[in-house]
């Protein structure tokens, strides 16, 4: 029986549901019922019947969709596809900041573990962070555990002060200026849309920075017909199939996120065959992660 068509099965015999970021490989968007940005998905999982989520993605995506459904099983295809970044802050520098300022709210980018969340005020995604820092009554902003993503917001908020963590995106740093430059010489027509987790000078320079879901929304709503995509590569998948007469160009060396590439057909059959790798968490984190990830979810809408 072909992959696909075992995974149908599968599914329906599990009661499950497949949920696929745009950065994961084409065939696993392909199978997947929801594909989406971190925001859409987060989102989704709260509303999904089926007793099973098998979420195609990195582990603090599997693991934000069990705090928001402690009562599913959600199953990670690979349990070691995870992302860098989400580990890049500390519980101690938070406890740290919120001593040196009481009035602070710390603000934590979904893309974080499970821990560095039960710390936090409010989490936020990239397609949601402005509007939610822009609604808290605090003055000082601790934001963790993206550099960038912070700056992005900082910039367009001066009423407030920030705190920075030094975490960075692996992947989207080694976007450069230069290397945008060189596709645009190439292509001066077209437009440069890049997500926010790009280094500071690569936003400054684009026509468009957003979240995967605004990059694409903003590609299909343009009049123009040609764009320089500056994130990982995942995304021209969905990019193409709603715009198959647009033409879309990226770096020599574009960004390639290794762990949403973990993600395989193979590993799908295994994860519902076996009803493992599980998003296991202890009852206190999940309780304690919870509150960030609705106060996202409110402020969002
Ligand atoms: P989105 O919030 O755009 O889905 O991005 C998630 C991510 O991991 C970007 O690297
Ligand atoms: Fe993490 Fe970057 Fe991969 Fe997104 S692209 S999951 S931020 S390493």
């Amino acid at each position: 029986m072909d992959k696909v068509k075992k995974i149908q099965q599968l599914k329906e015999e599990k009661n499950a549901v497949i949920m696929a970021h745009y950065y994961v490989e084409d065939d696993v968007q392909a199978v997947a019922d929801v594909v989406g940005d971190s925001y859409f998905l987060s989102e989704k999982a709260t509303q999904v019947d089926a007793s099973v989520i098998v979420f195609c993605g990195v582990a603090f995506m599997g693991e934000s969709a069990k705090i928001l459904n402690p009562h599913k099983t959600v199953l990670m295809p690979d349990a070691a596809a995870d992302c860098p970044m989400a580990h890049m802050a500390s519980v101690e520098k938070i406890r740290q900041v919120r001593r040196d300022y009481p009035d602070v709210a710390v603000v934590c980018y979904v893309n974080s573990t499970a821990e560095l969340k039960m710390y936090s005020d409010v989490c936020v995604t990239s397609s949601n962070a402005l509007k939610i820092v822009k609604a808290l009554p605090n003055k000082h902003i601790y934001f963790i555990p993206d550099q960038y993503l912070g700056r992005f917001v900082a910039n367009q908020c001066p009423e407030k002060e920030f705190i920075f963590n030094d975490g960075c995106c692996p992947v989207h740093h080694g976007l450069t200026v230069e290397s945008l430059e060189k596709v645009k010489k190439l292509h001066p027509e077209a437009l440069v849309l890049v997500h926010p987790e790009c280094r500071s000078e690569v936003c400054s320079m684009a026509d468009y920075a957003g979240s995967t879901a605004g990059i694409i929304q903003f590609a299909k709503t343009s009049k123009a017909q040609e764009f320089i995509i500056g994130t990982e590569i995942g995304v021209l998948y969905e990019l193409k199939k709603q715009n198959p007469r647009k033409q879309f160009y990226v770096p020599e060396q574009p960004p390639i996120c290794a762990d949403m590439k973990k993600i395989t057909l193979d590993k799908i059959i295994l994860a519902l065959e076996n009803m493992a790798p599980e998003v296991v968490l202890d009852e206190d984190a999940v309780k304690k992660a919870h509150k960030p990830l609705i106060q996202m979810l409110e402020l969002a809408k």
